[in-house]
This record gives structure tokens, sequence and C-alpha cells, in this order.
């Protein structure tokens, strides 16, 4: 362990969520021009028949705001790693409508890979608890309660608010560099493990999609360096999923260090809270930035819960993230979900 090398990253993607807090320079609200635009290319889209799935960032023409597109591209990708974009007009359109719009824009920034075994490339987030009761099988997107911060299996994560919550919900941004740079001012020893990793356990059912067995067969590293390039893959709840079905135990070392980047991370300093109105669109660096929630108060109807469109988005401009980090967002699991999903898909046509 002891010749693991720390990269200390400084610039735009080191803050702290408590700064950011009073500014407004992470959002971009959309303009007139761009309104009208995507109202074209959505009449387009649908007067074609397009399949959401095949939507390309050519058919979704942002010409009107191309300038400022090319800034949130470079911001997410090296600047302080995400942006908000709002004014969307959400009564004006149906969920459908929405969605469509969501991948047109998102499409400029990376192409959409599949998220689950079923197959998803626009995912719903949603508390789905009640219809989804066992929580071995059931990914975190599907349950409700506040979420630690955690990194997603892609380049960018991106969320479209459909709607909010009863109270709370809001969406958690942490930057995975800052805690890395706090950690190596007060625990290096603790970093180290970081970089050295765990053992992960997935959920069954999406390691059984894969065709592998659900717990890695080597630890994962938290984070990774690639020369300038530091990037963080980290999920607590697939080192717990690990400790509750008896893969493993873990050392003290182990234990102190997930507790300690648990605690920096949901520091009220470093997180920054933003509530995502509905037709809010959030995009983030998922190497880069740590996300989790709020504790909410939801709806007990399905239709009035808190409800996000999910994106995750591969950038193949990036340098490719690390083969140990990236088995969770690989071509080879996404072939085997799409695989399995097909069959499931042609099983329930039958
Ligand atoms: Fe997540």
């Amino acid at each position: 362990m002891s010749e693991i090398q720390f990269y200390r990253p400084t610039g735009k993607s080191v803050w702290y969520g408590k700064d950011l807090a009073k500014s407004t320079e992470w959002t971009y609200q959309f303009t007139s021009a761009a309104l009208a635009e995507i109202d074209r290319n959505l009449t387009e889209v649908k007067k074609r028949g397009a399949k959401i799935e095949e939507i390309t960032k050519a058919d979704f023409p942002l010409t009107a705001m191309a300038e400022d597109m090319k800034a949130l591209i470079q911001e997410v990708a090296k600047g302080r790693g995400f942006v908000v974009m709002r004014g969307l007009p959400r009564d004006k359109y149906s969920d459908e409508d929405l969605g469509l719009i969501y991948w047109g824009v998102g499409a400029h920034f990376g192409r959409p890979i599949i998220q689950s075994h079923q197959g998803d490339r626009l995912g719903h987030i949603m508390d789905l608890s009640d219809e989804e009761p066992d929580p071995t099988r059931r990914r975190a997107y599907h349950s409700g309660g506040p979420q630690h911060t955690h990194t997603d299996a892609s380049d960018i994560v991106s969320m479209l608010s459909l709607q909010a919550a009863k109270t709370g919900g809001c969406s958690r941004l942490a930057s995975a560099h800052t805690v890395h740079n706090v950690m190596m001012d007060t625990c290096p020893g603790l970093l180290r493990q970081m970089y050295e990793g765990f053992l992960l356990r997935e959920p069954d059912s999406d390691a059984a999609a894969a065709q592998r067995p659900p717990l890695s067969p080597y630890r994962v590293p938290a984070y990774t360096v690639q020369g300038d390039l530091l990037d963080c893959y980290y999920v607590g709840g697939f080192v717990d999923r690990g400790v509750r079905a008896g893969d493993f135990t873990l050392t003290p070392v182990e234990q102190a260090a997930k507790d300690a980047f648990a605690a920096i991370s949901n520091h009220p300093d470093i997180y920054l809270d933003m509530h995502l109105a509905p037709g809010d669109m959030q995009f983030f660096n998922n190497r880069s930035v740590l996300h989790g929630r709020e504790a909410f108060e939801d709806f007990p109807e399905k239709e009035r819960r808190r409800h996000l469109l999910r994106l995750w988005l591969k950038v193949p401009e990036w340098k490719p993230i690390d083969a140990r980090q990236g088995r969770y967002s690989s071509d080879e699991l996404t072939r085997n979900w799409e695989a399995s999903a097909q069959k499931h898909r042609a099983a329930a046509a039958e």
C-alpha cells in the first residue's frame, strides 16, 4: 500500500458547498431563443416519429445557445463539474415530451447508456419500495429516504425534475476532489485506504443479468490517478451490501476510512443542496462530483410522488475510466444488461 502516490487536485473542481450556495454562477437560464428552438426540435422529432433512443444531438440542434452549450460542457468536464439548466416551462409539456426534450439536450453532453438490468436508458427516480419490496434486488433509485453521497456508474449523470417531493428532497452534490484534499490534510492514512479501495457487492438482479457474481473479484479503488486526472468511484452502499451478505468484514482502518469519507462528504460545509424545480435539469461529472439527497416527505399516491428522470452519459472524448472503477459502466456490462432486458421484453410480449 505504501507506494500509492496521492495526486492533489487544484483549481475550480475543488469547491465548498457553503461558498457555492451564495452564488448562482452554476445555473444557466434558458433564453427565449433557446426555448423556441427546443420547441421546434420537439415538433420535428415528433413529426418524424423518431424513437427517443434514436435521437442524437444532430436531431436536436441548439444553435441559439451554441456558445453557452460549449461553456456548459466545458464546465462539467474541466470546471466545477456541474451545471443546472433552468427555465424550461414544465407545465407546457407532457411527461413524454419533456423526456424527448431532456434526451435531446442531454445528447449534447454525451451518449446515454443503460442504467440497470431492466435496460432503461431514461431512468425514473421514484420511491417504488412498495412495488419492489426486496432490498437485495432493488436499486437505490427506486428507494425512498435520504441518500449518502456516492457516485453512479458513467462519465456524466443528469437529472430532470418532473415532480418535487411534498417537502425536502433537495439534490445534494459534493466535490470528490475537495473530500480528497480534506482527507489528505487530516487523515492521509485513511485516504490511502480509499485509494486501495473496497470489495463491492452490487444488487443480485444486476449481477445476474450481467452474468457475473455480485461480489467484485478485486478491491475497487475509490480514487485513481491517470496523469493529472483524479477520478472517484465510490458506492458505500455496495460495501454495506457485502458486509450484510457476509462476504467480508471490514478492518478497523477500512471502517474508519469509510466513516471519514462519509462524514466529510456529508458535511454541510462541503455539500451543496439545491432544489430542482419541475423542469430543471442538472448535469454533473460523475468522476469528480459525488451526489446524494436530502430526506423528504412524499405524497402517498404514485402519480404525485417525487419523480425525476435520469440519464447516464458516456463521453467518448474523455479518457476512459480506470478498468477497475469502470467495471460498473463497461461495454460488456451494458451488452449483457441489454441482452437480458431484451429477453425479458420478448418473454413479456408472448
Ligand atoms: Fe446515485
